[in-house]
């Protein structure tokens, strides 16, 4: 098997600079999907599949809106310059909710996570609406975990007491640094001690796992700045830490306006990650994927971990989500908040790109999700695809055996990828073949390494 490291670290940087979902490593990539995205292929997609598969069904739903826009962002979101968008922007859900509804009258919604952007941005009521609206459109009975993201400086009391009346049982604050001055050079909104006030609240209403989001190597902060926070925000117990290192691709403010990051500043941001996943550690927080660890398994997104156990699909709502019909579709929707809401008006969906599946397709996505995580179990693989992932994969699992990066037992393929950095490059020697030439023509190799300053 030919070497493509190279390769691989440029298709890594392209997926990085155009997934603005944020969700890298799905398969395949989204600048490869097809602008000609029609309603009837996803209503298709959802009907065909809905008559075969009863579980595990997820609902995302993607809030679009930011006090203001911080210059690291990755993700599509757009500051609120008038509340009244708020009001818009629920109107146009409630229309595509209206849309797609009938096709899940049967399915029990095992995952719902409302993210963004910021939703905790809507106001007490506007969050009332939106459960009450949901509610009344799908059926949550059997529902395991609900997810709310949010910033503490929104996250009131009363808005804490209202999401764990609607059964919010995973709470994901975004923190970023308790550094003033590094949240204040990334222009973000984020005011001192809003956090310590936002946890103690959410502990006080009873929200069972609370996960903080912290980012490494941000512009202005430095390994002491870094590690203070990480202090204190273990000393407050939440359930689930991330650490995300600071990737400036080009979807980032800081990006666009020509700012850079040095690969001496790039080793110390992926040295301070690691002390950091040392120091979780000593703290009773286990590493459960590449930049975050829990105190137990349940802690985890099960939305992202059902979809990579079971290849289980998830219906994307509001603008930029991503759906994925399991053996189907991959589709994603407009990006701009204009385009959902005028597709909408006009009784439309609101697609943007989309991306017929195979069985392939399906087989190729669950090896390189399930790699991240614990690996891949041979029982399962042949329950969902009714092939042996030793047959299909033969030559890739032979060659990352012999490199040493991952381990073939009887009934898993282990990953021993050191960090983020190798799972990336390594994962994609399982993309399908025909794509892997496609890259070669499109992305013409410069150097002889793998670049320093990629960002994975
Ligand atoms: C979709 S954002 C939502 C968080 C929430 N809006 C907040 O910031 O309060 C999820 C997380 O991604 C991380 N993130 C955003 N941009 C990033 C980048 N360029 N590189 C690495 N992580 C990033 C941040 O830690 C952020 O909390
Ligand atoms: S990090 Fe959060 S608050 Fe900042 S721009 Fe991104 S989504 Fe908005």
């Amino acid at each position: 098997m030919k070497n493509n490291d190279l390769l691989f670290g440029e298709v890594s940087k392209k997926i990085a600079d155009s997934d603005f979902s944020g969700y890298t490593f799905q398969y395949p990539p989204l600048f490869t999907w097809d602008k000609k995205a029609s309603d009837e292929a996803v209503h298709d997609a959802w009907e065909k599949r809905l008559y075969e598969q009863t579980d595990h069904l997820g609902i995302y739903i993607h809030i679009p809106f930011c006090k203001q826009r911080c210059t690291y962002c990755r993700y599509f979101s757009k500051k609120l310059d008038d509340r009244s968008e708020l009001t818009d922007f629920l109107a146009s859900l409630k229309k595509e909710i209206g849309l797609l509804k009938d096709h899940f009258k049967k399915q029990k919604i095992h995952t719902l996570y409302i993210g963004g952007g910021t939703p905790s941005i809507l106001s007490g009521v506007q969050i009332i609406e939106l459960f009450e609206f949901l509610r009344n459109s799908f059926d949550f009975s059997e529902c395991v975990q609900t997810v709310f993201e949010g910033n503490p400086d929104f996250l009131t009391l009363e808005k804490l007491r209202i999401l764990k009346k609607y059964e919010v049982n995973r709470l994901t604050i975004g923190v970023q640094s308790l550094d003033q001055k590094v949240i204040d050079l990334a222009n973000r909104f984020q005011t001192t001690g809003s956090f310590q006030k936002c946890i103690k609240n959410a502990k006080k209403v009873g929200i069972e796992t609370i996960n903080i989001d912290l980012m490494i190597g941000l512009p202005g902060q430095s390994g002491d700045s870094f590690l203070q926070t990480l202090e204190e925000v273990i000393r407050l117990d939440p359930d689930m830490i991330h650490l995300h290192p600071f990737y400036p691709t080009r979807l980032t403010t800081f990006t666009k306006n020509e700012q850079k990051i040095s690969s001496r500043e790039i080793k110390k941001r992926d040295k301070m990650g690691h002390i950091g996943h040392l120091i979780l550690k000593q703290n009773g927080y286990a590493d459960n994927e590449f930049d975050a660890a829990s105190k137990e398994k349940k802690d985890i997104n099960i939305q992202l971990s059902d979809a990579m156990e079971f290849n289980s699909s998830f219906l994307g709502l509001g603008p930029g989500a991503v759906s994925h019909v399991e053996g189907a579709i991959r589709y994603v929707n407009m990006n701009t908040v204009g385009g959902y809401e005028k597709s909408l008006d006009d009784g439309r969906l609101p697609l943007l790109s989309a991306r017929e599946l195979t069985k392939n397709d399906d087989m190729i996505y669950h090896v390189i999700s399930c790699l991240r995580y614990d690996g891949v179990d041979k029982k399962r693989f042949r329950r969902l695809f009714d092939r042996d992932v030793d047959t299909v994969f033969a030559e890739e699992i032979e060659y990352l055996v012999k490199i040493g990066q991952i381990e073939n037992t009887a009934d898993s393929l282990i990953p021993k990828f050191s960090d983020l950095g190798e799972y990336t490059i390594f994962s994609k020697y399982f993309y399908d073949k025909v794509f892997i030439a496609d890259c070669e023509k499109a992305f013409p190799m410069k150097g002889t390494e793998v670049d320093d300053e990629l960002y994975f």
